[in-house]
């Protein structure tokens, strides 16, 4: 047997009941695919659930608005991801008489879809041959064909694309597909792999001569950077002011609070005398109380954020900025951050009314 059928037949042994797996519909699918995409099955799993039990079919879909959309997909990360979920579905309900299309050179056309994306879309709903290349594969790939080319060089990629044309399944690309994905998912692991149960290890290259932790190798592309977040907590007669993230950064579409960022890390002091806080603050800006600092990760950013509650009110207000009642700041799409912050500190004002 050959190593692609060797997968196959692994998989039929040991694959996960996963709901996407049952359906040949392509916007099940695509949902599925989009969601998974930088996610692990369980943290996509539950996502997956509720966006399909709200949003049926395309047309529901299409309907929602982008803050509905936004808050469904709240604590994913790489919101926009949703936001191009949302003109997509617009789109196709349009343009395309609500038709999901399942062929790869319709797909490929559609915002969010990459080739990742419409390979598996394609060949999971249309049986069509196109291989999927994800970070599973690559994986997968490259230690039992034994390869050192960078995964994310532009021969690399070449080399790859090339490779998984070559071992794809023509007759069953949409198990094959499935196959190789979750063979890297569940055997061929980054960390553990478990080369003493694998079906392949006899042919594997990387298991032969011990390379397995070498590869896949990848070249280190962009830098992490450092931004300083000083957020700014401002209450009036039962309200918190909050800000709406517009286009060109983190969190697009979704609600945070009035921000100064700094490029570096300054006390609260520097921050009130910074002109940009006087402006929107007053020269007399009033601290009650101070909170952080905490670090919080993203893929190419590490963020340092702090919040300085203010006694007195903007003497400036941004277009951005609006009033919300405290009771409702748990309807809107919140990045985690802030969400966790302010779950925390109405628990902690409750009891405090309580005590
Ligand atoms: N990750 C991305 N696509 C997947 C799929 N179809 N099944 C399991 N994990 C996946």
């Amino acid at each position: 047997m050959n190593f692609a059928d060797e997968l196959v037949q692994w998989y039929h042994q040991n694959k996960r009941d996963l709901p996407w797996r049952h359906t040949r519909d392509p916007y099940v699918i695509w949902l599925s695919e989009i969601i998974l995409q930088q996610t692990r099955v369980e943290q996509g799993l539950p996502y997956f659930n509720r966006f399909l039990e709200r949003y049926a079919t395309i047309e529901d879909f299409a309907n929602a608005s982008e803050d509905e959309i936004l808050k469904l997909w709240q604590g994913l990360g790489y919101y926009s991801r949703g936001r191009n979920m949302l003109k997509t579905a617009r789109l196709i309900q349009q343009q395309y008489h609500g038709k999901f299309p399942s062929a790869y050179n319709e797909l490929i056309k559609l915002k969010g879809i990459g080739d990742y994306t419409a390979a598996a879309i394609s060949s999971f709903a249309a049986n069509e041959a196109h291989a999927v290349l994800d970070g599973n594969v690559f994986r997968v790939l490259a230690r039992y064909f034994g390869i050192n080319e960078p995964i994310n060089s532009t021969n690399g990629k070449k080399i790859f694309k090339q490779l998984a044309d070559e071992v794809l399944n023509r007759d069953e690309p949409g198990l094959h597909n499935q196959a190789m994905m979750e063979f890297g998912a569940m055997l061929c692991k980054p960390k553990n792999p478990a080369c003493g149960i694998c079906p392949v290890r006899l042919g594997c290259k990387a298991f032969k001569t011990n390379a397995t932790m070498q590869l896949p190798v990848k070249l280190k592309t962009v830098k992490i950077k450092e931004r300083f977040f000083n957020y700014f907590l401002i209450f009036n007669e039962g309200k918190i002011l909050m800000n709406k993230r517009t286009d060109g950064d983190i969190w697009t579409g979704l609600y945070d609070l009035p921000l100064i960022e700094t490029k570096e890390l300054l006390s609260v002091q520097d921050i009130l005398l910074l002109p940009e806080t006087m402006q929107y603050f007053g020269q007399d800006a009033q601290i009650d109380e101070v909170f952080g600092l905490q670090k919080f990760l993203l893929t190419h950013q590490r963020l340092t954020i702090r919040f300085i509650r203010l006694k007195n009110t903007p003497v400036e207000h941004k277009a951005s900025w609006v009033y919300i009642n405290t009771e409702d700041w748990g309807k809107l799409a919140l990045p985690k951050v802030i969400f966790i912050f302010l779950s925390n500190f109405f628990k902690f004002e409750n009891n405090s009314l309580f005590f």
